[in-house]
């Protein structure tokens, strides 16, 4: 099919929910995707944060493609070696003990949130069921994860929301703590809030946060589903600083593409949720599973992570004379890794349209920010192809 033809049928059928580009991609290999009429694009987005290896990594596609002609799924009634495997490495790669899986970010936050009730109600005492989330956070799109989420345009029209969140501002210990009663369970936090525009915290927020959550006995989940799986320069944000979560989140990259989201806790917390608690038929089944290890080993022995550093500096530092030279476009910078954002003085959906159009892909978040997420494995030579895109996109708007 061309892409009119992809176009068509997909407005034909498929629900309006999504506002798309007009571009239909159908291949994809590295920091590549091509369209259906075989142009080449350079891919700054990653599908928003998630093919982290770059598309079909050769590990991943090959590991994918066994298991597809082995096992695909069972069903968690039985043991799952691939799932039993990946457990084990999220948990020797972090702090966690435990690992339920899931299918996505929303159904891991939509679990931390049910585990961290489950908690209050045993732990704290029955009235404890209260969690702090965060203004301009976002968690998802089920009920409990869009109500848990720190933005009102995701819950226009599905009122009644669910009960027992609390909003308070991001970066700010003391209005955690002024909102902490005696009802809180748990507070819920991205480490860097992607949605809501690649916001980053000051330095010792995460270690305010710990002190305050162990000090008022109530659980700190941190919401890696964006940050997660080497985006920041390190496996999980949380890493970067000397704190441990409670609970934390991960979905995303976690399959590099392969639809998988998993909640990890440490044993004394993950205990609350004994068998029949929570349940999800396809959570970790024998196909997804085997992609997340895939991706987890190909991380770790490719030392992937190990360079999103560097690539991030050198990217922040091609953006920043960008910024010297369109000061009437550019404003601040903020980034961690290779998870950036770039406030734009310029409505910023014309310039992601503009770079499409020069066949480069990059996305939007919060109010006026281009947010730039390529696969961990760019290049330096792609990173300078993407500034020198970015560059020419803007000496056009500053003369339209
Ligand atoms: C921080 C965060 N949490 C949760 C989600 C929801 O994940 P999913 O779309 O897989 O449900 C997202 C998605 O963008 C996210 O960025």
């Amino acid at each position: 099919m061309n892409s009119d033809e992809i176009f068509a049928l997909g407005e034909n059928y498929i629900a309006p929910t999504y506002n798309r580009f007009p571009l239909a991609l159908v291949k994809g290999d590295g920091v590549k995707l091509w369209d259906a009429e075989g142009n080449e694009y350079l891919d700054g987005l990653a599908g928003i944060a998630v093919c982290n290896l770059g598309h079909c990594h050769p590990r991943v596609s090959a590991a994918i493609s066994e298991q597809a002609n082995r096992l695909l799924h069972v069903s968690n009634l039985y043991h799952i070696e691939p799932q039993a495997r990946l457990a084990e490495l999220l948990c020797k790669l972090s702090f966690a003990e435990k690992v339920f899986f899931c299918n996505s970010g929303a159904e891991a936050n939509e679990a931390a949130i049910k585990l961290a009730r489950r908690y209050g109600h045993t732990v704290l005492g029955k009235e404890s069921t209260r969690i702090i989330t965060m203004q301009r956070s976002f968690h998802g799109r089920t009920m409990a994860t869009l109500t848990a989420t720190g933005q009102q345009k995701v819950k226009t029209g599905y009122q009644p929301l669910l009960e027992g969140f609390d909003y308070v501002p991001f970066d700010d210990v003391n209005a955690v703590a002024e909102a902490i009663t005696d009802k809180t369970c748990a507070v819920m936090v991205e480490p860097v809030q992607g949605e809501g525009g690649v916001i980053l915290p000051t330095p010792g927020y995460f270690e305010g946060l710990r002190k305050l959550c162990s000090e008022r006995k109530v659980l700190l989940i941190l919401d890696e589903v964006q940050t997660g799986i080497g985006r920041t320069g390190k496996l999980f944000a949380y890493q970067h600083s000397a704190i441990i979560p409670d609970i934390l989140t991960s979905a995303k990259a976690l399959g590099n593409g392969f639809p998988i989201g998993a909640m990890l806790a440490v044993d004394r917390i993950m205990c609350h949720c004994g068998p029949g608690s929570h349940a999800t038929t396809f959570g970790g089944n024998p196909l997804a599973a085997t992609a997340a290890l895939a991706v987890l080993e190909t991380m770790r022995d490719e030392k992937i992570i190990d360079q999103v550093a560097e690539k991030g500096a050198f990217l922040e530092a091609g953006l920043k004379d960008l910024q010297v030279k369109f000061p009437d476009l550019v404003g601040p910078i903020r980034g961690l890794g290779l998870m950036i954002g770039i406030d734009l003085k310029t409505p910023v959906a014309e310039v992601v349209k503009a770079c499409l159009k020069r066949r480069l892909l990059v996305g939007s978040a919060g109010d006026n920010t281009l947010r730039i997420t390529p696969p961990l494995i760019i290049e330096k030579a792609e990173i300078e192809t993407l500034l020198q895109i970015l560059s020419e996109v803007l000496t056009d708007v500053r003369k339209s």
